[in-house]
């Protein structure tokens, strides 16, 4: 199994040099970075920490979130190949009922920089999380897909939906009555809901703050070619790690927590071996039958809604 783990930035990058499928690091990811060569990946796909006092953070402050990005956003920028793709995942930063968009903070220091341009910012939407009384209930966070220089890698048909209408025709013009969907499948759009990794997820393994796979997948196959190489500084449980491996494309990471290292570890021989467990991007969202229990309206539900 293709999969190593080193302490060493220096061995670490060596081993990928070399071709290693998988290579992991243990440490800070700024470490890793400063031995990395320029233009040596394809696409940085990440989510970084969101100072929000998780137990893998040190600081609570949007502040010190916007220093840290000073510096690493870029070492990536400069560790991306020229036509390559960098995908910054966030949330927002709330405080005392305040928010704090974090894709503000990631725009505000990679729009500085010529050598990158903004081509989406995502929105993946989804049904769980914590229920507010005083605001609206947050429902969606973003990605950022910035690309180097404008020739650059990606696949659409990779990444096409099923059409929502296929059987679809032209209503007028010469080509009158003809189909007019793509019949590849559509674009997907820049709002992609994907449900989070909470509860009863198949993907739960244990960390407070996964992504699903399917967000990953989506981006690996239309921004990175096959065999190229994806890099997660913030890897935790490896999400990303697993979505690069199971569509053939190389996985650098680096975690500096000893527990999630492990997690990561175990998941990507998982991926390797094919017996990861992962939610199909492709899978429809979930939604109760009439006769199920959950759809049931308890009699007292009733008498609120008349
Ligand atoms: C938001 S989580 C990423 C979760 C990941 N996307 C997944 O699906 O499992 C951020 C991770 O970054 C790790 N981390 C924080 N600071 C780090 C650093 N300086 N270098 C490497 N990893 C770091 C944390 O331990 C945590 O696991």
């Amino acid at each position: 199994m293709d999969v190593r783990v080193y302490k060493s930035p220096f061995h670490a990058v060596r081993s990928l040099n070399s071709g290693t499928s998988s290579v992991l690091f243990i440490g800070d990811c700024i470490e890793l970075i400063r031995n990395m060569p320029d233009e040596s990946v394809d696409l940085t796909i990440t989510s970084p920490p969101y100072c929000m006092g998780k137990e893998y953070e040190k600081s609570r402050s949007v502040k010190d979130f916007i220093a840290a990005h000073k510096i690493i956003l870029p070492e990536i920028v400069r560790i991306t190949r020229s036509g390559g793709s960098i995908c910054w995942q966030v949330g927002n930063h709330v405080s005392n009922q305040s928010v704090y968009p974090l894709d503000y903070a990631i725009f505000s220091v990679l729009g500085e920089m010529k050598e990158v341009t903004l081509r989406n910012r995502v929105i993946w939407t989804f049904g769980f999380g914590m229920h507010q009384s005083s605001r609206f209930s947050g429902r969606h966070e973003t990605v950022l897909w910035f690309t180097k220089g404008s020739d650059y890698f990606f696949d659409l048909d990779a990444v096409r939906a099923p059409q929502k209408y296929p059987g679809k025709r032209r209503y007028k013009g010469p080509r009158k009555g003809e189909f007019s969907c793509n019949p590849k499948g559509k674009n997907p759009g820049d709002v992609w809901e994907i449900p989070n990794v909470k509860a009863a997820h198949v993907e739960k393994i244990g960390h407070p703050c996964q992504f699903p796979v399917a967000l990953a997948e989506r981006l690996v196959r239309a921004m990175c070619p096959k065999e190229g190489i994806v890099f997660d500084p913030y890897m935790g449980s490896a999400s990303t790690g697993v979505a690069a491996t199971i569509n053939s494309r190389r996985f650098l990471g680096a975690e500096i927590n000893r527990g999630y290292q492990d997690m990561a570890y175990r998941r990507l021989l998982s991926a390797h071996e094919g017996t990861a467990r992962i939610r199909p991007l492709g899978r429809p969202i979930y939604v109760a039958r009439p006769g199920d229990s959950v759809a049931q309206r308890p009699e007292h539900f009733l008498e609120v809604f008349q």
